[in-house]
């Protein structure tokens, strides 16, 4: 999987529009996320297409440095064949490499194709974010990252 940029800006934005009705990311915020330093994005290809991204931050919360995934998109006609998975795979390995010890996420409680993934991989419900998004709640799920 190769480290997404700025150069990808086109074709992320146009994922997270097939991706997301309201809640999506502007094109601004991907193209801060895409160079910030702090970030890990990583991008999945079908054919040297574009087909999927992650995204993630990390920060210090104490002596542990946590890591963040913001967003994992994958292109609707390219889904369930693996693609998610392999994208959180692959961005906990680099978070690993980096120091990072713990994994953690928001998802609307109404989002089940991202919270049986999640789940599939092991990550766990700590909390009910209340009205987070807007009308909806969001769950708050981590993983320890071994
Ligand atoms: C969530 C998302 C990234 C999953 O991507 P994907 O490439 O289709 O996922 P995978 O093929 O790796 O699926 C892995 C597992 O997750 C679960 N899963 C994925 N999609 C599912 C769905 N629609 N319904 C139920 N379970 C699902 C299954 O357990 C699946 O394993 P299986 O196919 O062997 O049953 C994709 O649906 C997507 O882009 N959704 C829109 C964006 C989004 O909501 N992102 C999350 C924001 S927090």
């Amino acid at each position: 999987m190769e480290e997404a940029s700025i150069k990808h800006l086109d074709r992320l934005y146009e994922i997270e529009m097939e991706c997301f009705e309201s809640e999506a990311f502007t094109r601004q915020q991907i193209a801060y996320l895409l160079t910030d330093y702090n970030s890990v994005s990583l991008i999945a290809e079908v054919d040297c297409e574009i087909v999927g991204f992650i995204i993630g931050k990390m920060h210090i919360d104490g002596k542990s440095t946590i890591g963040h995934i913001l967003t994992i998109d994958v292109s609707p006609k390219h889904r369930r064949r693996g693609i998610g998975l392999r994208l959180l795979e692959d961005i906990e390995r680099v978070f690993r490499c980096k120091g990072v010890k713990v994994c953690c996420l928001e998802v609307r409680e109404d989002n089940v194709a991202a919270l049986s993934l999640y789940q599939k991989f092991g990550y766990k419900k700590v909390g009910r974010l209340k009205n987070y998004y807007g009308n909806a709640h969001g769950v708050y799920l981590k993983k320890v990252l071994t």
